[in-house]
């Protein structure tokens, strides 16, 4: 039997988390693989290095912990590179760009410091001008749609511009076509292994489940399918939950998660990614 970790945050606990490890420790005995829990604070201690495998599931968004696993030769699903850049979605959005991969009109709000933040808006009426209203105005770091926001005028974005701590923020077009809906298509080792249609029935704009969402079953185009793929690949994700806007012009991405949950996801489809995952990291060890 050979032996992996799989690393999770000390701090942030829950449910889903504690539902996901235990789907993840299943699914790598099926694959004859000992899954030992590691929690963030144990690599304080540097004898936990000792007995290093040769890779391990990270399932926390700790990039610096990431980074010094790599450091010690660990091969880590997902790697540091591929979280940073979901998790911060300035990062993402320039890396969709580069290769081209088509996405909902983006611009960066220009960086400012934290003691100084923006000391005048002036800026907001050219980003107005070229994106219109009502526009998505998102937090870098973001998740369930919580940091993700609609201004409807110049008055309502100037107020999230106001309370938002100023940060990594990004200006969108709204996609408003596809408003309270979205794909989440769910790869793993560069190919689609479900995916979910998100419809929100209330009149927010955001289809998180945590926002009112139901999932349903979905059966990705192809192009839904070369998109999600083109995307975690541009993130150098292993696995990913990769959201897809439905507009006029065809799919757009709208971002990928490397540390998305997945047992909503599982629940819709039936199909369980923790299997997927494993027979990945199977190959590796
Ligand atoms: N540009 C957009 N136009 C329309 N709806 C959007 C747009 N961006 C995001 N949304 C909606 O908001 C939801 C949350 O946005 P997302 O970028 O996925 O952030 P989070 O990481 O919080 O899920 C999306 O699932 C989608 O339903
Ligand atoms: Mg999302």
């Amino acid at each position: 039997m050979q032996t992996s970790w799989l690393v999770v945050n000390a701090f942030l606990k829950g449910e889903s988390f504690a539902r996901m490890e235990s789907l993840l420790s299943k699914a790598a005995a099926e694959q004859d693989i000992e899954l030992l829990t590691k929690t963030s604070t144990d690599f304080i201690r540097e004898d936990t290095f000792f007995a290093a495998p040769r890779a391990a599931v990270f399932l926390d968004k700790d990039i610096k912990l990431a980074q010094r696993m790599e450091n010690q030769g660990i091969r880590l699903f997902n790697s540091a590179a591929a979280i940073t850049l979901c998790d911060d979605k300035t990062l993402s959005t320039l890396a969709f760009e580069k290769a081209n991969i088509p996405q909902p009109k983006t611009i960066i709000c220009p960086m400012t410091f934290p003691n100084i933040g923006y000391t005048h808006l002036d800026f907001l009426d050219e980003i107005a001008q070229q994106l219109g209203f009502p526009m998505v105005v998102k937090e870098g770091k973001g998740s369930f749609g919580q940091q993700v926001y609609l201004a409807r005028n110049m008055e309502e974005l100037s107020a999230i511009m106001r309370t938002i701590k100023p940060s990594e923020i990004l200006f969108q077009q709204f996609i408003e076509e596809s408003a309270g809906s979205d794909l989440r298509l769910y790869v793993v080792n560069h190919r689609v292994v479900a995916a979910i249609k998100r419809v929100n029935q209330s009149d927010d704009f955001r289809a998180n489940i945590e926002h009112g969402g139901v999932a349903f079953p979905h059966t990705p185009s192809a192009e839904e399918t070369r998109l999600a793929l083109l995307a975690s690949a541009a993130c150098g994700t292993d696995f990913a939950g990769v959201d897809l806007l439905l507009s006029k012009d065809g799919p757009l991405v709208c971002e990928v998660n490397s540390n998305a949950h997945f047992t909503g996801l599982m629940k819709a489809t039936g199909v369980n990614p923790a299997q997927h995952i494993m027979a990945m990291v199977k190959e590796v060890l």
